[in-house]
């Protein structure tokens, strides 16, 4: 692979940041401009983003959109000035704030403005915002604090007037110092950040205009990161083009569907009540297993035409639409990229009465709900395919993922690392337990994860 390709890929699975058009062209003359300022080969490039996270971090930021501005969409600061009035009433304690993606400052800005102008400076003092994001030189104007005209475009007269010097019309400078004190800023990406947060840490997250940006992978991890870091009674603000997680962990208030709150326990129950229950599906046997889908491997999907597998047979299980051509495992998995997950797991359970010591039929199930963010199942599942299969190293991978999902920091790195050295025992061209992913594929993909961890 080219010094330029690697640099890339490594962009792309770190930061998530997806590959818009021109693409390419930005990557390189971003790799080349980087280059050229430090006077390295291309090579040297590349290897320096291996090894060291913040060239890495730098590259990143060259590549992303920072557009923003003040009060960006005021209905969001009304809601969290009287969501913290509400918190700081109650409790003894604070508020905690996340603006995730914060470009130059304006947003967590406008955030701490709208709580100091509704609750005065003791209120301000109260207050912790954390602004962050992968761009060097947005972070350095945040900290700045100083913003042209551009930035102020649809703010009210009397917020210039109350919190910034200068002339706006030119160049205005934020001086009030409780405004600027409980804010700080930091320089990382927003998965490795929210890695950081202890669960149920959080009153605020503010993602807005960042998803559009961001693969759809990375952003499932992202949201069921923010679901475990958010307070069940926070919130969650996104911008009105940015996808949305799914409702089995927020779900978007009534009134303005760019605010969701946490689905709690009990509205999850009431959902899960609502679907039709499965009717018992005959037994079959686990032999039907078929290879793991492309899409749930962490590397490079294969053609079908390479596929080491026999081809796989239709199926018909009572209640379930058959899916032609595909094995059981298959077409849960079919199913489930189709959303249609309880039909998905009730195969899966199929094959887990069918065999109930089955690794394999675990790892479907464990894949199935981290699939849809159902991390404790998830997890559960992986942890007992990890028991019944000691020695899979795709296995384990997943079942450290779906640790990683839930925050269990040091559990996720003890897995890795077991992944590791099941992987180094082997040779690196040979096959994995699903027959088509080769140990080197898995090994680069388990360095990747230990390196953004350890
Ligand atoms: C369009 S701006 C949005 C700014 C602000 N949230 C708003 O809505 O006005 C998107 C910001 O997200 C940042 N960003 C994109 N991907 C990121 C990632 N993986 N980690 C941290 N920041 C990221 C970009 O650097 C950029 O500054």
């Amino acid at each position: 692979m080219s010094p330029f390709s690697q640099i890339r890929n490594r962009i792309s699975q770190v930061f998530g940041l997806t590959e818009r058009a021109n693409w390419n062209d930005e990557v390189r003359s971003a790799v080349e401009g980087l280059a050229e300022e430090r006077r390295w080969t291309l090579e040297e490039t590349a290897l320096r983003c291996r090894q060291d996270s913040s060239v890495l971090l730098d590259l990143a930021g060259r590549l992303t959109v920072g557009e923003t501005h003040f009060f960006r969409h005021p209905v969001h600061f009304e809601e969290i000035a009287k969501l913290v009035q509400t918190r700081l009433a109650n409790f003894s304690r604070g508020a905690a704030l996340w603006s995730a993606g914060c470009a130059s400052g304006e947003e967590p800005y406008s955030i701490a403005m709208a709580i100091e102008s509704q609750l005065g400076e003791p209120g301000i003092r109260r207050i912790s915002i954390t602004g962050t994001d992968i761009n060097t030189g947005a972070l350095q104007k945040a900290r700045r604090a100083y913003y042209s005209a551009w930035s102020f475009r649809g703010t009210a007269p009397w917020v210039i007037s109350r919190y910034f010097e200068g002339d706006s019309s030119r160049g205005s400078h934020l001086r009030d110092p409780a405004v600027r004190g409980s804010v700080s800023f930091e320089l990382q990406g927003i998965e490795q950040r929210a890695a950081g947060f202890p669960a149920k840490s959080l009153d605020v997250i503010m993602f807005r205009n960042v998803a559009i940006y961001l693969r759809a992978d990375t952003l499932a991890r992202i949201y069921a990161a923010f679901r475990r870091i958010l307070t069940d009674d926070g919130l969650l603000f996104l911008g009105p083009s940015d996808p949305r997680p799914t409702p089995d962990l927020f779900q978007p208030d009534k009134a303005e569907n760019t605010i969701l709150r946490p689905t709690t326990a009990d509205v999850e129950k009431h959902r899960r009540f609502s679907y039709p229950s499965p009717k018992p599906a005959p037994r079959r046997q686990v032999s039907e297993l078929g290879p793991t889908d492309a899409r749930s491997r962490p590397s490079r999907p294969k053609q079908s035409h390479q596929s080491k597998h026999p081809p796989p047979r239709a199926m018909a299980i009572p209640n379930v639409p058959p899916v032609p051509g595909a094995t059981l495992a298959e077409a849960a998995r079919k199913l489930g990229d189709r959303g249609e997950l309880e039909q998905a797991l009730s195969i899966a359970n199929t094959l887990i009465d069918a065999e109930p010591g089955s690794a394999a039929a675990y790892l479907l199930r464990g894949q199935l709900l981290l699939g849809a963010s159902r991390l404790e199942g998830a997890t559960q599942d992986l942890r007992r395919a990890t028991f019944l299969g000691p020695d899979q190293p795709l296995t384990r991978y997943w079942y450290a993922t779906a640790l990683h999902g839930g925050g269990s920091h040091r559990a996720t790195v003890a897995q890795l690392q077991e992944t590791k050295r099941l992987l180094e025992d082997r040779s690196p061209n040979s096959l994995l337990e699903d027959g088509e992913t080769p140990v080197s594929e898995l090994l680069g993909a388990v360095m990747l994860m230990l390196e953004t961890l350890v």
